[in-house]
């Protein structure tokens, strides 16, 4: 077993509350209830109209709601938190969770910033309780095959994706700063560390707007990473771009020495020379419900889980490193800016024994390969 976290060894569904009952917590809960992994035992909102309606939609009107989440676990014996609750609530949210002796899956990405992403780092490794991120992108089939083709091209040295789509969201993603960088760009930046089986070292990014476009912020960017090893994993996106849009995944080449996959991010990929992969026996599970079983195991077998904090915590530092590139115009460095985000967090009112797992290194060492 290699574990840094107490598992919850047993085969009955876990008992679960989700909170947060907005557009995703509606998914997450849909998913939850179908599950015969996990129980659902409450929603938590700091809306008890959402939670309540979120309850009524999936058959349980009767379901407990509440607005604090420890409590409401408590109330229902439940045994772990899934947290689908805005950005900024991320931090406050999963820290309660896990000093209460509650696991947690939260959604991406792990907190509104990265002090505060280092912080649950730190607290997860401080109460021995898991805290996995779900990057649901990474359960996809296509990826697994793309990637198992991908091994087999000896070094890879490129990856590139393109992403050009049109959406018209209205409401905050037309005004806010950055819009494709920090709303969108994780899962690309994301998949490519699973694709790659790298890590980033630092990017160069320039974001702009065309003159047509919709949104406030800069809608495009083109950002190129360097990844450890060597590679280089390019980003070049539009969320501005109508006519011949690509998938929501995107349009990925990987080049190797011993030849290229491409995957057009909703069809199977293929590769030349095309190696045969080895089928599954079973259709895995995809998004959020493979996400949730990738949890749930986890804590069952002490596995650790891909989306485990202290390695999803990269990819947002990625989003982080690329608006930073843009906005000086500077390659960024992934190392030197988690080494100013721990400083940050040294200086913020967190747990004293958050800052004392902070400050004895093990968290960013456990980070980075030095
Ligand atoms: N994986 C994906 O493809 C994907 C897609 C959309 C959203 N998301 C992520 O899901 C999360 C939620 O997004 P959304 O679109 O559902 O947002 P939303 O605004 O629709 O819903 C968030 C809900 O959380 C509640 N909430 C806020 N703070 C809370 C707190 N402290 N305690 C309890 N409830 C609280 C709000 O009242 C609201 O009902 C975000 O992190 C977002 O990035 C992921």
């Amino acid at each position: 077993m290699n574990t840094r976290f107490e598992p919850v060894p047993t085969d009955a569904p876990l008992p679960v509350v989700v909170v947060g009952a907005g557009g995703m917590g509606a998914a997450w809960i849909a998913a939850v209830e179908e599950s015969h992994l996990v129980d659902l035992r409450g929603i938590v909102d700091l809306n008890q109209d959402a939670a309540r309606t979120a309850a009524i939609a999936v058959g349980r009107p009767d379901l407990p709601t509440g607005t604090a989440t420890v409590p409401l676990a408590r109330e229902t014996g439940a045994q772990a938190v899934i947290n689908v609750t805005i950005p900024e609530a991320h931090h406050p949210v999963t820290t309660e969770a896990l000093f209460a002796g509650l696991p947690v899956l939260g959604e991406k990405p792990v907190a509104a910033t990265l002090p505060q992403s280092l912080a649950l780092a730190a607290t997860s490794t401080l109460t021995n309780q898991l805290f996995m991120v779900s990057q649901s992108r990474r359960y996809n089939q296509h990826v697994v095959d793309a990637r198992a083709m991908s091994q087999q091209l000896g070094t890879l040295g490129i990856c590139s994706v393109d992403f050009f789509k049109a959406p018209r969201f209205g409401g905050f993603r037309d005004a806010m700063p950055h819009p494709l960088l920090v709303d969108m760009a994780i899962h690309q930046f994301d998949l490519a560390r699973l694709l790659l089986d790298a890590e980033p070292v630092s990017v160069s990014c320039e974001e702009y707007n065309p003159t047509w476009s919709w949104y406030d912020g800069d809608a495009c960017a083109l950002a190129i990473f360097e990844m450890t090893g060597g590679a280089r994993f390019i980003f070049n996106g539009s969320w501005c771009s109508p006519g011949l849009e690509t998938s929501w995944n995107g349009r990925w080449r990987i080049s190797g020495a011993g030849g290229s996959v491409l995957w057009d991010g909703d069809n199977p990929p293929c590769s030349e020379p095309n190696h045969p992969i080895a089928a599954n026996a079973t259709p895995m599970e995809e998004g959020i419900r493979g996400a949730l079983v990738e949890f749930v195991t986890a804590l069952r077998d002490g596995k650790r889980p891909m989306g485990e904090v202290q390695s999803n915590l990269l990819s947002f530092a990625m989003v982080e490193a690329a608006v930073r590139s843009a906005s000086t115009g500077q390659r960024v460095h992934i190392r030197e800016l988690l080494d100013e985000s721990l400083a940050t967090a040294l200086d913020l009112p967190f747990d004293p024994a958050v800052l004392d797992t902070l400050r004895a290194g093990d968290v960013l060492n456990s980070l980075l390969p030095a």
